[in-house]
């Protein structure tokens, strides 16, 4: 068993907007007993002891946390690399100087599309011009920026103005993500889920910018895995170099793995150190002696690590099964069915997208900017 490389703190569920592709659960009420300032620390030190050096602050909206400061601060005193995952709404100019004294290392926005009806309209509240500001402050106060747009069928027919935009506010890495499947965007798959022909069209997009903006900036692809022969190497392994904490303090290998039937696990019952050894949770897919056939005997188990087991749930109700994105999979015609009906005439339209909730309840924490 390895140590843990990074730590997704996701701080809050409650959140500005109301994306349809958004990975949180479904049950967002049920998160609402957040963790305290307290917590968090302990949290962070039990982290940086069991050997994480990367902090991911994230949520929902991490900014809605009034202690965030507090927490960064923290981290940083613990020699933790820092990086804030935000929407970017209530990135004040304030709040970025006090995120700045206080040590964040590094920035990611997330925008909608390259222009504000698109953006606004996917978002569900206007946001596009605040966004796009705030990567301004990014840049101004001298942090490395990265642009994060989650691709679906409704944006990804703009993949080149997104990326001139992200040329225009100087970001230094562009993450061109292709929707994953759970929680909301799971719910919202069948009016998601972009065409063949969207995607050849995006790649051919996407290749010629990597090839132009070599020296500049740092374009990474996220592919959509229901299109590709097997599926992505999901967190690098279950239980192997990531884990995440959600906002009520249960501790879980990647941030969908709550919808397994496996028993939780919380930093408010157990040290961190024990739960990433002993815990079922985190052993219950660790390594590869779990894997049925065909993946037991596949040249790929140590590559791929058969896949996603969450996406193995989703599709077949049992997370032990081989990820049904593999084209070796005996429920890869799930998939395929999937993959049908989004190039077909009668697929449903964006009309049918729900949208996620909006969360944003009063601030929890002690007072801040
Ligand atoms: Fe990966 Fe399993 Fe498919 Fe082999 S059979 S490629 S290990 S998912
Ligand atoms: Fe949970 Fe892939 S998202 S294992």
């Amino acid at each position: 068993m390895d140590s843990p490389f990074g730590l997704l703190a996701e701080l809050t569920y409650r959140c500005p907007l109301a994306c349809p592709y958004c990975s949180n659960p479904l049950n967002l009420a049920d998160y609402g007993d957040e963790l305290t300032t307290g917590d968090w620390m302990r949290v962070l030190t039990e982290a940086g002891d069991l050997g994480v050096l990367q902090c991911h602050l994230s949520g929902g909206e991490p900014l809605l946390r009034r202690d965030l400061v507090e927490i960064v601060a923290h981290a940083h005193l613990l020699g933790l690399y820092t990086n804030l995952i935000t929407s970017a709404v209530g990135f004040s100019r304030p709040r970025a100087e006090l995120l700045r004294t206080a040590g964040l290392d590094h920035v990611q926005i997330s925008i909608q599309a390259d222009e504000p009806a698109r953006s606004d309209r996917i978002a569900g509240v206007p946001s596009f011009r605040r966004k796009v500001e705030a990567m301004g402050l990014v840049k101004e106060l001298g942090w490395p920026l990265t642009m994060n747009v989650v691709l679906h069928r409704y944006n990804i027919g703009h993949v080149a103005e997104v990326l001139a935009l992200a040329e225009e506010v100087g970001a230094d890495r562009v993450e061109l993500a292709n929707t994953q499947y759970y929680g909301w965007a799971w719910r919202n798959r069948a009016a998601l889920l972009p065409s063949r022909a969207q995607l050849a069209a995006a790649e051919e997009v996407v290749r010629a910018a990597v090839e132009r903006l070599r020296d500049r900036m740092d374009i990474v692809y996220v592919i959509p895995d229901y299109y590709s022969r097997y599926p992505k190497p999901c967190m690098g392994g279950w239980a192997s170099r990531q884990l995440t904490v959600t906002p009520n303090g249960d501790v879980l290998p990647c941030p969908a793995a709550q919808s397994l039937p496996l028993p939780r696990a919380s930093v408010r019952e157990e040290p961190l150190e024990r739960i990433w050894a002993e815990a079922p949770v985190m052993t219950a897919f660790r390594g590869t002696d779990w894997m049925p056939e065909p993946c037991r005997g596949c040249p790929r188990r140590e590559v791929d690590f058969g896949g996603c087991r969450c996406q193995a749930f989703l599709l077949t109700g049992d997370p032990a099964r081989t990820d049904p994105v593999c084209h070796l999979s005996p429920d890869h015609e799930l998939v395929e069915r999937a993959v049908t009906a989004a190039n077909s005439e009668r697929r449903p339209r964006g009309s049918a997208l729900v949208p996620r909730p909006h969360q944003a309840r009063r601030p929890v924490g002690p007072r801040q900017v």
